[in-house]
């Protein structure tokens, strides 16, 4: 046995694969999501949670490298075609669904640099410079080129995301993001869920042009668990409100599917084996869900400047996330106030002063910590890498696993 493969069955990554395997059967009916936030849950609780992680991979890996540049010439041609893919005829619907792609209004264009940094960490080799020029063929058209193609995975994946946020937005009756206007708040309600019905057909186009009917299934799936996942948050049962399985399995469905179903079709693409498709799936899952237990604890302990939205609108809007769930486990008089959805006056406050009396805030840390640890194992368990650009790809992916930890926005 290779001493990686003997490294990838003990500790942290054992329990990492074993979770994997049950979300991976199934991840389509509401009662197998339970079943994954259970799994979930157990991984965290039987795992040893690392302390000092970042530290730590810091000195055994000896490199640092700042992730977002090694692929950013490419996330620049995939914003230009995302600009060109959104416009339309229609000035109204052109205006609208461009919102969110405008120059410096784009985000962090997290999904397409993970997508792009997969597709390098399974290359054998760094893309021709050719393939660092836009490429502004139509949707419809299917481009042959393997590295063309998974720049229309990142393309898509970022599609889908930013439709989720529009219809979010409405869904939230939000009026800021990304610290300017929402779409809702500039042009209404209709307009925008419009919109994000644009995006998502312009996103099917791609998807379908790029002929490979597993990463089709893939990404629909994904379009499923985001509708499932805001349905089970608006629809909890006092019961789930309360439970920390609930809360995993809507946070995979709202959060972790689209990294994770990207990976996975970034490696189906490249025709990866099933065990490495099931790795690059893993490292988006569990990135996901530390990314959003990192957005949780922000939610209450960052500023809404920074944030670019309303600070404690999670509270506001009557939802209890990991801190504050944890937080219940030790203060008993926070549950009568998540179960009431912090509606009475007063009640975000108590719940602030009471979160702060307990070990709440430092367990979602650990959680999310055990999360992002887990996501640099399955970088570190593939196949050995067969380039250097592949190599310094794979850095990446796991320094990424580390600035999720420390964002402060
Ligand atoms: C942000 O949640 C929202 C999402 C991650 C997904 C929302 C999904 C839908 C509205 C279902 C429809 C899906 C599609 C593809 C159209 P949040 O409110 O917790 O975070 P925020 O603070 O960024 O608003
Ligand atoms: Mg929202």
């Amino acid at each position: 046995m290779s001493l990686r493969k003997a490294a990838c069955q003990g500790g942290l990554l054992g329990a990492a694969l074993a979770s994997s395997c049950c979300a991976g059967c199934s991840t389509s009916s509401s009662s197998s999501i339970e079943t994954l936030g259970r799994a979930l849950h157990r991984a965290f609780l039987t795992a040893t949670v690392p302390q000092g992680y970042i530290q730590t991979w810091a000195e055994v890996r000896g490199r640092q490298v700042e992730p977002f540049s090694v692929v950013q010439q490419e996330v620049e041609i995939v914003s230009e075609r995302l600009r060109h893919s959104v416009s339309t005829g229609i000035p109204a619907l052109k205006t609208a669904a461009e919102y969110f792609f405008r120059h410096g209004m784009e985000g962090k264009r997290l999904r397409p640099t993970l997508a792009l940094l997969m597709s390098s960490a399974l290359s054998p080799s760094a893309p021709p410079p050719e393939y660092l020029q836009a490429d502004l063929r139509p949707a419809a058209e299917h481009a042959p080129e393997l590295r063309r193609r998974q720049q229309r995975l990142a393309e898509i994946s970022e599609l889908i995301h930013v439709a989720s946020l529009l219809h979010d937005d409405v869904i939230d009756d939000a009026e800021t993001r990304r610290g300017v206007m929402s779409l809702n708040g500039v042009m209404g309600n209709k307009t925008a869920i419009l919109a994000g019905d644009f995006l998502l057909a312009r996103a099917s186009v791609s998807l379908a042009a790029l002929r490979n009917s597993e990463t089709v299934v893939l990404m629909s799936q994904v379009l499923e668990h985001l509708v499932s996942g805001e349905i089970m948050q608006m629809t909890a049962t006092s019961e789930q409100l309360l439970d920390l399985d609930h809360y995993l399995a809507k946070t995979y469905c709202k959060t972790a599917s689209l990294m994770a179903n990207s990976a996975r079709s970034i490696a189906v693409l490249a025709g990866e084996a099933p065990e490495v498709c099931d790795m690059a799936w893993s490292y988006g899952r569990h990135l996901g869900l530390a990314f959003q237990v990192v957005d949780d604890l922000l939610d209450l302990t960052g500023s809404s400047s920074v944030l670019g939205k309303p600070a404690l609108n999670d509270l506001r809007s009557g939802l209890a996330t990991a801190p504050v769930l944890f937080a219940a486990q030790e203060e008993p008089e926070l549950r009568p106030l998540i179960l009431r959805r912090f509606k009475q006056e007063g009640d975000v406050a108590l719940a602030m002063s009471l979160i702060q009396r307990t070990q709440g805030l430092r367990r979602a840390e650990e959680l999310a910590a055990h999360h992002a640890k887990m996501a640099a194992e399955m970088i570190r368990c593939l196949p050995a890498a067969q380039s250097d650009h592949a190599e310094i790809a794979r850095e990446a992916l796991v320094q990424i696993t580390h600035k999720v930890l420390t964002r402060k926005k």
